[in-house]
């Protein structure tokens, strides 16, 4: 008896980058209507393969499937005409078009010349109610958040009407409410008969969605896991290769330790009201909150960068007035923000410069270690997190999104300050490379008494680090409560409360 041919499959697909080996042989199926998870550590090659699937690299060697049939794709548009398109990891739109215009890039309605404008802001905003139902299609896509953005990607792949669309990260940076939504939109597509690739290190999502997970590791199919045996242990053994670490930072009392940041009462019109709460020296305080709730605007607001309309702030006792992120510099407060990828990277930059040399350093003149101690200390930050390179003279852009986002970090912890605001610094890291991150914070509070501000929209990782942790909903704060003794259902009653 001869078996049907899957709707897609790449067999023995290997690709490499100069030296680097990214894919080594790999084979994978997909069937109609089916959601495969890939999932594995930063690095492993789940970006590379899902970018030849989509014709936007070719392979080294190997070769895809298409209904039974061996295909070649030169360029992304070979994919689309077999029905594959991708949301792509990175943000990829054009800032100063309109969603719409996005969406429908390359796939408008009516010849080049003539356009049809209307079919065109029709069709997108179909596409778009479909995926998210708050994203006004005239809007111009720069001033939209990065989670919309990448919505808007979404929208702009399933408006290729492809049969297999690949969602690569696609809720890095979405927080729970929106990533409900979305699984809600890939069931429903897969439901229709759509097919979905679907990588993410957010392993319940994962599980929830998937009917199959393949696990890559360096680059090499190295198993599949049924959905219903895929604990998280056994997912993240299988990506790392050996039992994972057990996850939670130890319990630690700072009740007496001093404090470093007295807030009372901030508040900036249509943002944030009444904001208080104290962070300890050597505190790691973590701030939750849905999209909305105000927190990066505060964080904004802590660091000069917008005016506060009441209340005040004070650094070691002295109540102090930031008209500028300057200022804060100065005084010893440094900020992570969330939009670092557009702001934080310098593509043609080596990974070293992209470290050793960022914005903050030109202006701020207190840069007391020297160039080489820099590099050496940039290479141990980034072999503590687990950072998958080649060589710290190599371009930024050779790393995989995740390691990416490890030297940017490690960009900020090698500042010298008393407080370290960080807007979501894990986004896109994998499960055991956050681990790592984790224990580097803790350490830093430890060894030099750095007090830390971690905005966070997952959970279980406020849970696993932060001392105290502050709720914030609708630009309010809803209660800020200690670590010991809370679950994520607590957290989740009090932002709603
Ligand atoms: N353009 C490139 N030049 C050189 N090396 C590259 C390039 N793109 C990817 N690589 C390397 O290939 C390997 C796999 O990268 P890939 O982006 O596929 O990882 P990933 O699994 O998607 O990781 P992440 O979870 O961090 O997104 C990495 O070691 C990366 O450094
Ligand atoms: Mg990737």
């Amino acid at each position: 008896m001869t078996q049907a041919a899957p709707l897609f499959e790449v067999r023995d697909i290997s690709r490499n980058f100069g030296p680097v080996q990214a894919l080594n042989g790999v084979s994978l199926a997909l069937d109609k209507g089916e959601t495969h998870s890939v999932i594995g550590e930063n690095g492993a090659g789940k970006s590379t393969l899902m970018n030849i699937i989509c014709g936007k690299l070719r392979p080294s060697s190997g070769s895809i499937h298409v209904d039974g049939r061996a295909v070649e794709f030169h360029s992304p548009l070979d994919a689309q005409m077999h029905g594959i398109a991708i949301a792509p990891q990175e943000i990829n739109l054009v800032p100063h078009l309109s969603v719409a215009e996005n969406i429908l890039l390359g796939a408008h309605r009516g010849r080049a010349a003539a356009i049809d404008w209307r079919a065109t802001y029709t069709d997108a905003a179909f596409y778009l109610h479909e995926v998210d139902d708050s994203i006004d299609p005239r809007m111009p896509v720069r001033e939209l958040s990065k989670a919309q953005q990448q919505l808007v990607q979404i929208a702009r792949a399933a408006a290729t009407r492809a049969r297999i669309i690949i969602f690569d990260e696609p809720t890095a940076a979405l927080t729970w409410r929106e990533t409900e939504k979305l699984m809600r939109y890939i069931r429903k597509v897969t439901s229709e008969g759509r097919s979905a690739f679907y990588i993410s290190h957010r392993l319940d999502e994962v599980r929830e969605l998937s009917q199959r997970i393949t696990v890559l590791r360096d680059g090499m199919n190295v198993g599949a896991i049924p959905p219903q045996e895929a604990t998280r242990e056994r997912m993240v053994s299988l990506m790392a290769g050996r039992p994972p670490k057990a996850g939670r930072q130890p319990i630690r009392h700072l009740d007496e330790a001093e404090t470093i940041l007295d807030v009372r009462n901030l508040g900036r019109e249509h943002e944030f009201r009444d904001v208080s709460f104290t962070l300890r020296k050597g505190e790691i305080l973590g701030v939750s909150g849905l999209i909305g709730s105000g927190r990066s605007e505060m964080a904004k607001c802590l660091f000069g960068a917008t005016r506060a309309d009441t209340g005040t702030v004070a650094l070691e006792g002295r109540e102090t007035r930031f008209r500028a992120p300057l200022d804060a510099i100065r005084a010893g407060l440094i900020y992570l923000p969330e939009e670092r990828k557009q702001e934080g990277i310098f593509p043609l930059l080596s990974i070293a410069e992209n470290t050793a040399l960022p914005t903050l350093d030109r202006f701020s003149g207190w840069l007391r270690i020297r160039n080489r101690d820099m590099l050496n200390e940039v290479g141990a930050l980034a072999r503590q997190m687990k950072a998958k390179f080649g060589r710290l003279g190599d371009p930024i852009t050779s790393l995989s999104g995740g390691n990416q986002q490890k030297f940017i970090i490690a960009r900020w912890l090698m500042r010298e300050a008393k407080v370290l605001i960080m807007d979501e610094p894990t986004r896109g890291i994998d499960v055991n490379a956050k681990l790592e991150i984790q224990t580097v914070l803790r350490r830093l509070t430890e060894e030099r008494g750095l007090s830390i501000i971690l905005i966070s929209s997952e959970m279980e990782e406020l849970l696993d680090v932060a001392d105290r942790i502050l709720v914030m909903h609708e630009g309010e704060v809803k209660g800020c409560v200690n670590r010991d003794g809370t679950t994520q259902e607590r957290l989740l009653e009090l932002a709603m409360s």
